[in-house]
């Protein structure tokens, strides 16, 4: 048995930002794990995650290529470059907890399975807790992390408010995926 604390934001957001990554980093040295998986999807995060790790290696899951506009993406060249630089490992993919769901979805009404899961997570553990979920399984599926524990970090929107412990999975294999810790999150989350 062990016992940790968990800290809890009053409010989702980005202004958690600064104490999240402090408290992921944190944990990641205390248990001895080496990869920090973030969600970010214009550098933000990212970039406030490169001044913390001291020999972990960071992960930055960004949003797919035409998230928001056909063909552009959301993190401009000149932030990937820098983080590129300093040895980061950008993960830019399908996103695993939409899916091509998503396009049947708009087009024909009625929600998927793998959107209702999305849509629980959010709804029972905060916005965050979901990305943690879904970008583990992308960095998983990318090859950018073995399938060990890692720390992964999301926010609601923009920034970061959560961050657990992580065992990833393949998403072929979603229900192996295990939530190990939860470091922080948001006690409200609307
Ligand atoms: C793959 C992916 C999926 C995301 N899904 C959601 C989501 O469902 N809900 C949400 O509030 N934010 C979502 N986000 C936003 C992240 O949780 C995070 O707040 C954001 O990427 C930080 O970007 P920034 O560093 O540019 O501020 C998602 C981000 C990524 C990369």
């Amino acid at each position: 048995m062990i016992e940790k604390k968990i800290v809890y934001f009053d409010k989702p957001g980005k202004q958690n930002t600064d104490a999240t990554l402090k408290l992921a980093v944190e944990r990641a040295r205390e248990l001895g794990i080496k990869h920090l998986v973030v969600a970010s999807s214009y550098g933000y995060t990212a970039k406030k995650a490169l001044e913390l790790i001291d020999g972990e290696k960071l992960i930055v899951v960004t949003y797919h290529t035409g998230f928001f506009e056909e063909g552009k993406n959301t993190m401009d060249p000149e932030t990937e470059k820098l983080l590129k630089s300093k040895g980061v490992t950008i993960v830019r993919q399908s996103h695993v907890l939409s899916s091509v769901e998503r396009s049947f979805t708009r087009k024909f009404g009625g929600v998927s399975r793998v959107e209702a899961v999305a849509e629980a997570l959010r709804s029972l553990f905060g916005q965050g807790l979901k990305v943690c979920i879904e970008i583990t399984i992308m960095a998983a599926d990318s090859g950018a992390i073995p399938i060990e524990e890692v720390v992964a970090v999301g926010g609601t929107a923009r920034g970061a408010d959560t961050a657990v412990v992580i065992r990833p999975a393949h998403m072929n294999n979603f229900f192996d995926a295990e939530i190990r810790e939860i470091i922080c999150m948001p006690r409200f989350k609307r």
